[in-house]
């Protein structure tokens, strides 16, 4: 077999093990994804009580609700139908009274016996609320993700998400056909959202106002992902068929 100089390897003529090694890791990393953007909405998503992803869930997880401990927030969001709105209404004010230790030994503790103590205090590795000192910590004010929680996720996801964005664009690069401005444009795009993503959890958590930057960074990751898979896949499968293979 000779090899043809004058034309660069490309999507649409590159060997079918080639093809398919391509294929697969592009099939694979897109169920990521999607599994990704689930994850979102189930743990980010559910944070301020409501599914969908909004602005509101955003800022309780990294700025926390400063107006609220983790117990208010947890009660108005997965936790809400474990107890009754009155049962519910009494943790609230008790914890915006400062959690007082006479008035859980009057009555709260009874509530937290009566609706929570089956999961919290039996089931392992779930926060304990029998006594007085396990629930302590969350009837303080949420001060959302701290540095040292922000610096892991951060560099976890730093590390990590370049990795998969590198064979994703370098696998795209290879595409013909497209202007070389959408392909640049295309091929930068997911790593300057993905530090726009991670830069905008430490101003969350600093300042909720910039919320938005995390919607952007990942709407505009998830975007561009998606026309480099998109089309990589198009260019190795579809258009061979078609036989039309742009210079
Ligand atoms: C049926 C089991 C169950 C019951 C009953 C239950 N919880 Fe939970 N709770 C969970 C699970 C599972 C989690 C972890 C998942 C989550 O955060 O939604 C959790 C998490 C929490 C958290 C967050 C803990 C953390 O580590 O951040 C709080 C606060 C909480 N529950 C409060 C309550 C209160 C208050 C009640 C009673 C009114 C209650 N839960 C009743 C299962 C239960």
């Amino acid at each position: 077999m000779t090899i043809d100089q004058s034309r660069p390897i490309n999507l649409s003529v590159i060997s079918l093990p080639l093809r398919l090694l391509f294929s697969a890791f592009l099939i694979v990393i897109s169920l990521g994804l999607a599994m990704a953007g689930l994850q979102i909405l189930y743990t980010h998503g559910m944070a301020d009580g409501e599914f969908g992803l909004s602005r509101d869930d955003i800022v309780y997880s990294y700025y926390g609700d400063r107006g609220g401990s983790r117990l208010e927030v947890k009660l108005k969001g997965t936790m809400k139908d474990k107890a009754s709105v009155a049962d519910r209404a009494a943790i609230v004010k008790w914890v915006q009274e400062g959690s007082p230790k006479e008035q859980w030994d009057e009555k709260v503790q009874s509530i937290f016996a009566s609706n929570c103590v089956t999961c919290h205090g039996a089931i392992p590795g779930l926060a304990d609320f029998r006594t007085y000192e396990g629930i302590k910590g969350f009837a303080q004010i949420d001060e959302g993700k701290d540095p040292p929680a922000l610096a892991r996720v951060s560099h976890i996801h730093l590390f990590g998400i370049a990795f998969i964005s590198f064979f994703v664009c370098l696998i795209f690069s290879l595409s013909v056909g497209l202007p070389t401005w959408v392909k640049s444009v295309a091929i930068v795009t997911p790593f300057v959202f993905q530090v726009v993503d991670v830069l905008s959890w430490w101003l969350t958590a600093w300042t909720p106002s910039f919320a938005f930057l995390t919607i952007i960074g990942g709407t505009c990751y998830q975007l561009a992902s998606f026309f480099m898979i998109v089309t990589s896949l198009y260019q190795m499968w579809i258009m061979p068929l078609r036989a039309r293979v742009p210079e």
